[in-house]
């Protein structure tokens, strides 16, 4: 790893706060010309717009940033924290997403060409016959193939609701993909069924109650249902970072949309529930003095 790659791991965080204080004079601007002033008075609801904005722009360099891990991920090739290489053994790794999925905290759509992208996959190996099955599907099993059928993409943030609909529009999966416009806490009132696939992408940082909404996932999964991870944890490696990230999250979840530097997520989910298998793990190319450490991996009901 380069000094510069060492420098942007350990100052990172504090680029992207100085990145999201720049879209801060446009959000009240905007809100202003728009006389919006409920959202203006109402801290909630202005994190949630300045957020938006900030996603926006930030949104699309974190998935470029990540897409290397992610993209395996959901396709059911990532294993103890790395992406499988090629004709690796895929015997015992996940298996990609499929059936009905809950997408929390969809932000504004950024996975959703990649979940058209596993759809067409999944239907051109059934027509090949190279479907990856380890499980014969029953009624109240969770699906192991035949592609996405429904995905409810649980976002709280209506500022987030036009792009994350644009993208669904683009990918063309304007009947499949359902925006459920709460936060986890409130879902149980959308009447959503219990799905195969949960899909978390650096978004548990910022739910509430995050044990108890974690339990509330892990409720939503059929049995042998998955639950697909990648997020940011505290740093446990080293004190001196955990130190410096307690200082960072100072300032941290004010101008970052609510969320939380030093979550133990993976330690949250572990505990969650008893999972009949858990393949998660910290990300494998990531050393000590990460000041936003990650965990990746799929946890099996
Ligand atoms: C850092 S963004 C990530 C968005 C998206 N997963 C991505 O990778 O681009 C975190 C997302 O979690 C959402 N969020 C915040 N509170 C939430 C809650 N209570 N329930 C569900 N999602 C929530 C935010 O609105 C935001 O869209």
């Amino acid at each position: 790893m380069s000094l510069v790659e060492v420098v942007q791991r350990i100052v990172g965080p504090w680029i992207m706060l100085a990145e999201s204080a720049y879209y801060l004079p446009s959000t009240i601007l905007g809100l202003v010309r728009m006389g919006n002033w409920s959202t203006l008075f109402s801290w909630g609801r202005f994190q949630s717009a300045w957020f938006s904005r900030f996603w926006a722009y930030m949104g699309p360099q974190v998935r470029m940033g990540v897409e290397p891990i992610v993209v395996p991920l959901l396709k059911g090739r990532v294993s103890h924290g790395r992406k499988l290489e090629e004709g690796e053994e895929l015997e015992t790794a996940p298996l990609p997403v499929s059936g009905t999925v809950m997408e929390v905290g969809a932000g504004s759509g950024m996975w959703v060409s990649l979940f058209k992208e596993i759809g067409i996959e999944a239907v051109d190996a059934n027509k090949s016959g190279s479907v990856r099955q380890r499980k014969t599907a029953s009624p109240d099993t969770a699906s192991t193939s035949g592609g996405i059928t429904k995905i409810y993409g649980v976002e709280p943030n209506a500022g987030n609701h036009p792009a994350l609909r644009q993208r669904v529009h683009d990918a063309g999966m304007d009947d499949i993909y359902e925006i459920v416009p709460l936060g986890i806490e409130d879902v149980a009132t959308a009447n959503i069924p219990e799905v195969d696939c949960v899909v978390t992408i650096l978004c548990l940082c910022s739910i509430p109650s995050p044990q108890h909404n974690i339990r509330a996932l892990y409720n939503y999964l059929k049995p042998g249902g998955r639950m697909y991870v990648f997020e940011h944890v505290c740093n446990r490696k080293h004190w001196s970072i955990y130190l410096y990230q307690k200082w960072i999250n100072v300032f941290w979840p004010l101008m970052v949309g609510g969320c939380e530097l030093q979550r133990d997520t993976g330690r949250y989910l572990r505990e969650a529930a008893p999972w009949s298998n858990v393949d998660l793990s910290p990300l494998a190319n990531e050393l000590w003095f990460q000041a936003v450490p990650h965990v990746v991996g799929v946890l099996t009901k």
